[in-house]
């Protein structure tokens, strides 16, 4: 092999690991960031949580009360609920009430009234509202996590 060739190889072969190494770089800083995205991002719309209020008087209201308190069932919003969901993801939060409410009518809501109905619930803990929609998608959820109280 020519001197050239040896040092024209050296300097591709520095730039190769140079690259993987911003390639890993930007993949942990965007596992990092996607895994950091909390209730608190603005993660629902108020046009969403607003569709779903009629919808929470139907199906939730006569048990877990009008402003979420709880009368029958638990309270969906405040302190208690907080710290037992505090670190789960909102797909877990989504699930619950996908396939466990309305307690008497197990099964019943479709993934976007679950979706709406868990917007609602932010709205009502005070959780700001972005831009877009909270998802029905289960690895779109999975990446927001629950965090109980503000940041
Ligand atoms: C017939 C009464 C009833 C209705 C209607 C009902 N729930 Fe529930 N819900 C309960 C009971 C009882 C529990 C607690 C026992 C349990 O976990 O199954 C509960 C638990 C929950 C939890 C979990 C609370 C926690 O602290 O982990 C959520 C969230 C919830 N309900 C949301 C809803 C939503 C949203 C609706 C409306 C679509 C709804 N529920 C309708 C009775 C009801």
């Amino acid at each position: 092999m020519s001197k050239s060739t040896t040092v024209i190889s050296r300097k591709s072969g520095i730039l190769l690991i140079f690259s993987a190494a911003l390639t890993l770089t930007w993949l942990v800083a965007g596992a990092a960031a996607w895994q950091d995205k909390t209730v608190w991002d603005g993660v629902y719309t108020d046009a969403q949580a607003e569709r779903a209020v009629v919808l929470y008087e139907q199906k939730c209201s006569r048990c877990h009360a009008e402003g979420m308190t709880g009368k029958d069932a638990p309270p969906i919003v405040g302190p208690q609920f907080s710290s037992n969901w505090n670190g789960l993801s909102l797909n877990d939060l989504f699930q619950r009430i996908l396939v466990g409410m309305p307690d008497d009518e197990k099964g019943t809501l479709t993934r976007q009234q679950t979706a709406d109905l868990v917007a609602l619930m932010l709205s009502t803990a005070e959780m700001p509202a972005g831009k877009t929609d909270l998802p029905t998608d289960a690895d779109a959820l999975k990446a927001i996590k629950y965090v109980g109280t503000k940041p």
